[in-house]
């Protein structure tokens, strides 16, 4: 008899509130914590679990679970955390899927390696990062990024993925897409170009940099900078549950977008380089009168509309029956859709 099999350590009826960011309430049927490519490997070669739907869960930051789940649970907590590669035009550092963002982007500006300081303090975890191509601040993940890789669930094996295979967008990837729920991502590489260019083109950094004084701020400075002006208007989820963003910013055409800003001249919008126009959600929502409004125990946050909180003790259809009502209102008024962020389970 193989031993791998015997070794897979399974939990049953596992709650995952602690597992998600919007501290909602769900449990698993069976839920694995997968500490290397080997475990998933067990997983893999398991009689009855290998063929099995299963569900991969990061650090629960782009989530909002509305149901218990059925499906295997592989919750990725693969560590690690070096520097890769180095030359004359990048250092390229290795961190395990498991390891936290923010803990991952501190310590590389620790090492003396900056480039990752706009993305400082996105919940989640560096596994999660390439699913969604996270961004702030004029930077996303795939700007930083060169290689990652995966095990198959259906052949158990290594796959090295380069940019170009991931299929990076707007808060999208070929994870989140074709392959999702078909591999999990074991450990991301990112290239940290140099030498250093600070990236300080969004408004709130130019403010800082106004309020300040300081021209020639270092990545360590923009990093706290970040980090202040992400805590002035979005919530701690240790403290009160959400997700981020809740909906991406939409884009439309430029024919589009003056048919609105004839109609509303204050809205905030971005041109992008194909002609198309990105409008902010949050103005959208906040311009629909949601701040605050609450359906049950889920909320619109009061400092910022795009991001739906949990007051505590909200469930997963509270917060799905909030966000359509906020679709409607926000297309009622500006014939605009706007798209949810997480992914809705
Ligand atoms: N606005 C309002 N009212 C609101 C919220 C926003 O009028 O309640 C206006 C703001 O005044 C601002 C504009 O909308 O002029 C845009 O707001 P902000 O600069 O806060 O950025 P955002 O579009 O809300 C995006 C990302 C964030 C990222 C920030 C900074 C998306 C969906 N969100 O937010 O990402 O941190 O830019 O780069 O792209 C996330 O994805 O979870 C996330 C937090």
């Amino acid at each position: 008899m193989s031993h791998l099999p015997m070794a897979l350590q399974i939990e049953h009826k596992a709650s995952l509130r602690e597992h998600n960011s919007f501290g909602l309430p769900a449990v698993a049927r069976e839920l694995v914590r997968v500490h290397s490519d080997a475990d998933l490997r067990r997983v893999v070669d398991h009689p009855e679990y290998g063929l099995a739907p299963k569900f991969i869960l990061g650090g629960g930051s782009n989530v909002v679970l509305t149901r218990d789940l059925t499906d295997l649970v592989l919750k990725v907590e693969i560590p690690g955390r070096k520097l890769w590669r180095e030359n004359a035009d990048a250092w390229i550092v290795e961190a395990g899927a498991g390891e936290n963002w923010h803990d991952l982007v501190d310590w590389t500006l620790a090492q003396g390696w900056p480039g990752l300081e706009n993305l400082a303090l996105i919940p989640g975890l560096v596994g999660a990062a390439p699913v969604q191509n996270i961004g702030a601040y004029g930077v996303e993940l795939k700007d930083r990024f060169h290689s990652l890789d995966v095990v198959d669930l259906v052949t158990g094996r290594t796959v090295y993925f380069d940019a170009s295979m991931c299929h990076f967008g707007y808060r999208n990837s070929v994870f989140k897409q074709a392959l999702a729920g078909k591999c999990v991502i074991t450990r991301v590489r990112l290239r940290l170009p140099r030498p250093w260019q600070p990236v300080l083109g969004y408004l709130d950094l130019e403010r800082k940099i106004a309020d300040t004084g300081n021209l020639r701020p270092d990545a360590r400075t923009i990093f706290d900078w970040v980090c202040a002006i992400r805590r002035a208007k979005l919530p701690d989820p240790a403290l009160i549950g959400n997700a981020g963003s809740f909906f991406k910013n939409p884009v439309v055409s430029a024919e589009q977008c003056r048919d609105i800003i004839g109609r509303d001249p204050e809205i905030v919008h971005y041109p992008l380089a194909d002609g198309s126009v990105k409008l902010a959600a949050g103005w959208l929502i906040d311009a629909c009168g949601w701040k605050g409004k609450a359906v049950g125990r889920a909320a619109v946050y009061e400092r910022q509309a795009l991001v739906l909180v949990n007051r505590g003790g909200a469930s997963g259809a509270e917060v799905v029956t909030l966000a359509r009502a906020i679709q409607e209102s926000v297309y009622g008024r500006f014939g605009i859709r706007l798209e949810p962020e997480p992914v809705i389970v």
